[in-house]
């Protein structure tokens, strides 16, 4: 694995003009060779499958397919606890988790290609003068908080400010990029609901309280991004089913629709695929040309023994085997965290046919049940939702900008 993990880090500051360079010149060789039949260059395994996944027309790599492997001796991590950006629960090394340390130990390996951890030098000079922005739950925030630790490391004057009425956001002033953190449960707008005295169609079919959601209202928080951003990375889906919130009987989602309450009223997961219709089709109507947008797939929670407020817990301290995976998260089986896999059966019936790439960290993040803070962050509950920082989230960020590279470098 020593090995294997040199190779991956040699090539990384290089990336991926060398990975073209080298497809270009073994493009070259090969095509000589087949002319005067002299033995073809010798390719190193690495540099073949770097050119396999590099090539236009070759099948892109499946990056779910995959398994974590620990390296003993792992390079200096990206940053550490001391990163201000990190939100004190998810902070798992101050916070003594026992495992907090190891978690920088373990590598997600594809199958059939690599995924080196992204060089944040490379990173801001490719990207200068690029806005990129999350929007989404707590889940994109830390996400965001990983990409923002990662690059303050290596390039440490920022400006702080709030773009396009994000929550938070820093502009990396050397490079003039700017990434920023968009908060929204939903994607659509909504807020609470009371019943009106007049009487009204939810009023005379009972409805008292609720949350009023809009369809086809993008809250306001990210209503400007769209039209600020060049790279733009959404989620949304750990609201929908939250019944300490949008309690089905006591507070339930009202589905609106052009202002009026649609009728008779769906259950969220039929809201949740409107929602998602309609904001697709704002973003997309929004976006500035060369635009980049992703959506993220669902990331799992872990409890274990019940969910979050029935005593649910995630004391592992090792990424779980392949049929631990299966057991909990297997529709079949409809667990306590099934969702990660409804809420993608959403996504990705939304997005088909649409111009959104789909950053896939589903499958690879099912493994991590030791990767989460638990009781470290002090909390009432175990946190088995969020991930420590520095964590698996590191290895979202290698995987967008691996994709980003693939797309705006790829000709
Ligand atoms: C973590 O351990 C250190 C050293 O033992 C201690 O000073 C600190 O208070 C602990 N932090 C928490 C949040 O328990
Ligand atoms: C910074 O980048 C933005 C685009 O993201 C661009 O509009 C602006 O002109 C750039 N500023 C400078 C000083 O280059
Ligand atoms: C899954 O389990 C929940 C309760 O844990 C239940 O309400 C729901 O009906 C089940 N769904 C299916 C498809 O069996």
């Amino acid at each position: 694995m020593a090995s294997r993990e040199q190779q991956h880090t040699k090539k990384v500051p290089l990336f991926p003009f060398l990975s073209l360079l080298c497809f270009a010149s073994i493009f070259l060789l090969l095509s000589l060779s087949r002319k005067t039949s002299s033995p073809s260059p010798s390719l190193s395994h690495s540099h073949y499958r770097t050119f396999q996944t590099r090539t236009p027309d070759s099948t892109p790599c499946d990056y779910s397919d995959g398994s974590w492997i620990h390296i003993p001796d792992p390079k200096p991590a990206r940053y550490d606890a001391t990163c201000k950006e990190i939100f004190k629960g998810w902070n798992c090394i101050s916070n003594n988790k026992s495992n907090g340390f190891d978690l920088t130990t373990w590598r997600w390996m594809p199958r059939t290609c690599d995924l080196p951890p992204f060089d944040p030098l490379a990173f801001l000079h490719k990207f200068r003068d690029t806005n990129i922005g999350f929007v989404g739950d707590s889940l994109n925030r830390n996400m965001f908080v990983s990409l923002f630790c990662t690059l303050k490391r290596v390039s440490s004057e920022v400006k702080k400010w709030r773009p396009a009425g994000a929550d938070r956001g820093f502009t990396f002033l050397r490079y003039n990029l700017t990434i920023a953190y968009h908060r929204t449960n939903l994607l659509a707008r909504y807020g609470r609901w009371s019943a009106n005295a007049n009487g009204g169609a939810l009023e005379s079919l009972g409805y008292k309280e609720g949350f009023r959601v809009d369809i086809d209202v993008p809250e306001g928080t990210w209503a400007e991004a769209p039209a600020f951003h060049d790279i733009l990375i959404f989620n949304t889906g750990h609201w929908w089913w939250a019944p300490s919130k949008f309690h089905p009987v006591k507070l339930p989602m009202l589905f609106f629709e052009k202002g009026e309450p649609i009728i008779p009223p769906i259950p969220p997961h039929v809201g949740l695929d409107m929602v998602l219709k309609h904001m697709v089709l704002f973003v997309e109507k929004r976006l500035q040309p060369g635009a980049i947008k992703f959506f993220r797939t669902q990331s799992p929670r872990h409890f274990e023994g019940g969910d979050w407020d029935q005593g649910g817990s995630c004391q592992r301290l090792q990424p779980l085997l392949p049929e631990q995976v299966e057991e909990i998260f297997s529709l079949k089986n409809n667990g306590t965290n099934v969702e990660a896999r409804l809420v993608n059966e959403h996504l990705y019936k939304a997005l088909k046919g649409s111009g959104f790439h789909i950053l896939d960290i589903t499958r690879l993040s099912e493994f991590r049940a030791d990767a989460h803070p638990s009781t470290s962050g002090g909390k009432k509950h175990d946190d088995c939702m969020h991930w420590c920082l520095p964590g698996i989230t590191d290895t979202w960020n290698d995987l967008l900008i691996e994709h980003l590279n693939n797309i705006k470098f790829r000709d």
